[in-house]
């Protein structure tokens, strides 16, 4: 059995988000361009690979898998592959990162097939805002779904709201209020500069952390939560409120030291960092290779030596990441 998995810079790793597809049904404009070419399907590791990654994972020391996308509720199959997931021995927890489009249909049963929780993206509260930052005039069906996640009863549920300044940065207020009012929690976000985007320049719509939360300190006592999911948001809770509040700040707290994560595209390449463009085609080990875990192992023993230390979205001279975001698994 397996001491777990450390990297050359002493850090466990225990975390995986693996990518079930790179398509989506939205076009967020933090995450894609406008019109995007998607994978042909043979490219994109099946649910038998996707399967037999997850048992070799756990075989190394892997703890908890959060299911990216793009949107992974869109991918056939993705029930049945939480439940084969969840019931792999010696995982903690199987998760799911989701716009929630397909939630008012699927939230039973992905609770039903073993899945814990479950985050939920939310950028706006108005209809036509909801469009401008998703390009999908899809605000009422998310809102159901969110609904329909919380009649489910899922441990924990997770809003994500990426904060842009002339988009959304004046309705924290309001979403801080739609979560509380269900007792969920939500997580702030600064953007990250993955893939080519023209929608907008980045810099200009940037929001910092601070910003967020001294803003939400002038209405409310923010007290730090000791609470971890192990991830990358620092969370805090409002006195006598339950859901808590997070901020995930790359840009201004930059949280690398601590990462516990890897992460698998669609088509089966292991990121070592989501900021850095190494990688490692496990996809033409598993097909080679089928029914010899030994040697994918091995190949990911062996990748994480080299996991870099960070990434460099707060250095002007580190080359732009070309990946967009639904293929990098969130
Ligand atoms: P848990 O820790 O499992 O609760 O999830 P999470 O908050 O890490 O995951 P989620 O899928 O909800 O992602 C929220 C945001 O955090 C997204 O914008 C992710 O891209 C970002 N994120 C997650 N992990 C990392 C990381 O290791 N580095 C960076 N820079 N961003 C991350
Ligand atoms: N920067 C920060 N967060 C992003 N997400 C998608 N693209 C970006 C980006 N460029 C978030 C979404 C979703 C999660 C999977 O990643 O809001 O909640
Ligand atoms: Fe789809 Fe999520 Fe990317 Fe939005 S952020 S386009 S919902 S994958």
């Amino acid at each position: 059995t397996s001491q777990g998995l450390i990297d050359g810079l002493g850090r466990k790793i225990d975390y995986i988000r693996l990518s079930v597809t790179d398509r989506c049904d939205f076009r967020c404009v933090y995450c894609m361009a406008e019109d995007m070419e998607f994978l042909p399907r043979a490219r994109v590791l099946s649910l038998e690979e996707l399967v037999a990654l997850g048992r070799s994972l756990v075989n190394l020391g892997i703890r908890r898998i959060r299911l990216t996308g793009g949107e992974p509720l869109v991918r056939r199959g993705i029930v049945e592959l939480i439940s084969a997931l969840a019931s792999l021995p010696g995982l903690d927890e199987v998760t799911l990162t989701t716009n929630g489009s397909q939630l008012t249909r699927l939230a039973q049963p992905l609770k039903d097939a073993g899945l814990k929780r479950i985050n939920i993206s939310l950028d706006s509260l108005d209809a036509e805002r909801f469009s401008r930052m998703t390009r999908r005039d899809m605000l009422a069906q998310v809102l159901a779904g969110i609904d329909a996640a919380v009649a489910a009863g899922f441990e924990r549920i997770k809003l994500n709201t990426v904060v842009m300044r002339g988009y959304n940065d004046d309705e924290i207020f309001d979403l801080l209020g739609y979560a509380q009012a269900r007792g969920i929690d939500i997580s702030f976000i600064e953007e990250m500069p993955l893939g080519q985007i023209s929608s907008h320049d980045r810099k200009q719509v940037h929001c910092s952390s601070d910003e967020v939360k001294q803003h939400i300190e002038q209405r409310f006592q923010l007290l730090p939560s000791t609470e971890t999911t192990g991830g990358p948001s620092r969370y805090y809770r409002i006195p006598g409120q339950s859901g808590r509040i997070g901020f995930i700040s790359p840009y201004s707290h930059n949280f690398c030291s601590s990462c516990n994560r890897l992460r698998v595209t669609a088509e089966g390449r292991l990121l070592l960092c989501l900021g850095q463009e190494n990688s490692v085609d496990l996809r033409a080990v598993l097909r080679r290779y089928p029914g010899e875990p030994l040697r994918l192992e091995s190949l990911i023993r062996d990748a994480i030596t080299r996991k870099p230390e960070g990434h460099g979205f707060a250095d002007q001279d580190a080359p732009q990441v070309l990946r967009f975001m639904n293929m990098t698994g969130g």
